[in-house]
């Protein structure tokens, strides 16, 4: 089990749903962009993880997906239960757990979107990623972007994994800062192969309705979104050993791009 920061959410998730569903930085900014790497959702079994008040549950189920998701507060798990109601399965569940309700091969597709980084480790949970997904899934996450937390960070030395605290409108979040190496590192360890990475800029009317914060958007990374997909060892086997075969990417196409800096 690995150390997290979920609790961080404790008795402001009423305040944090209120303040999220209509909050320029995800309407314009990070939701774009994830939504933007998701496969074809039609009839796709996904998991949302840390699904918070279920903003991504929704979308997922509209679109056509069977959705199960869930998260490790009760609050959340309760807000979305009345977003969606039985349209999905909602569970309480950590994610610095094994993921036990969850079966091998259970999904097409993971959506992690801004969890991760209240995590400590995270080899074990995209361990269960892998597992729980079929070999041609695919994992699509956004997280704190290095940059920006370095930036917050006052410490010295950029490599090292750090328990940072943020003040918000709402209360106090603490998550843990880590360079890009290691999240790199831990999908390749953990079986996946990065097809797109993008540090997203803002779109639609954000500039109308926030111009200095979508101005610093322009300049400064904030938030990054990875989508991977398992790696195939050569042979055909699925697995978690170096240097196999591409996995497939949008469209069933081979290959994949290393998008710096799209635009959505
Ligand atoms: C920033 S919110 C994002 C919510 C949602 N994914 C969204 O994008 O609207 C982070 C969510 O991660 C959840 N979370 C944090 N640590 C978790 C853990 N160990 N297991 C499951 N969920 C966790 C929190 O409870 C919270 O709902």
């Amino acid at each position: 089990m690995t150390e997290h920061t979920g609790s961080s959410y404790q008795g402001i998730a009423q305040k944090y749903a209120q303040m999220v569903e209509n909050k320029p930085i995800h309407v314009y900014y990070e939701r774009p962009a994830v939504v933007s790497l998701l496969p074809s959702l039609t009839n796709t079994r996904v998991l949302d993880v840390g699904c918070g008040s279920g903003w991504y549950a929704e979308y997922l189920l509209n679109q056509g997906a069977k959705v199960t998701c869930f998260d490790v507060n009760q609050e959340f798990v309760n807000i979305t239960q009345s977003r969606v109601g039985n349209r999905a399965r909602i569970l309480q569940a950590d994610l610095a757990q094994p993921l036990k309700f969850a079966s091998d091969g259970e999904f097409d597709l993971v959506v992690c979107p801004l969890v991760m980084h209240y995590l400590k480790d995270w080899e074990e949970p995209l361990c269960e990623f892998y597992r729980v997904l079929q070999p041609q899934g695919v994992l699509v996450f956004s997280t704190h972007h290095p940059f920006m937390d370095w930036q917050l960070s006052q410490k010295e030395d950029y490599f090292a994994v750090d328990l940072l605290e943020d003040e918000w409108e709402i209360g106090k979040v603490q998550f843990y800062r880590r360079p890009l190496t290691l999240i790199s590192q831990n999908l390749n360890s953990a079986g996946f192969l990065i097809e797109r990475l993008l540090e997203p800029q803002p779109t639609g009317d954000y500039y109308q309705i926030h111009p200095e914060e979508c101005h610093r958007l322009t300049k400064n990374p904030w938030f990054l979104v990875i989508r991977a997909c398992k790696r195939r060892r050569e042979g055909g086997k699925e697995g978690r050993s170096e240097g196999g075969k591409e996995g497939r990417s949008e469209g069933g196409k081979e290959g994949r791009s290393e998008g710096v800096k799209e635009h959505d």
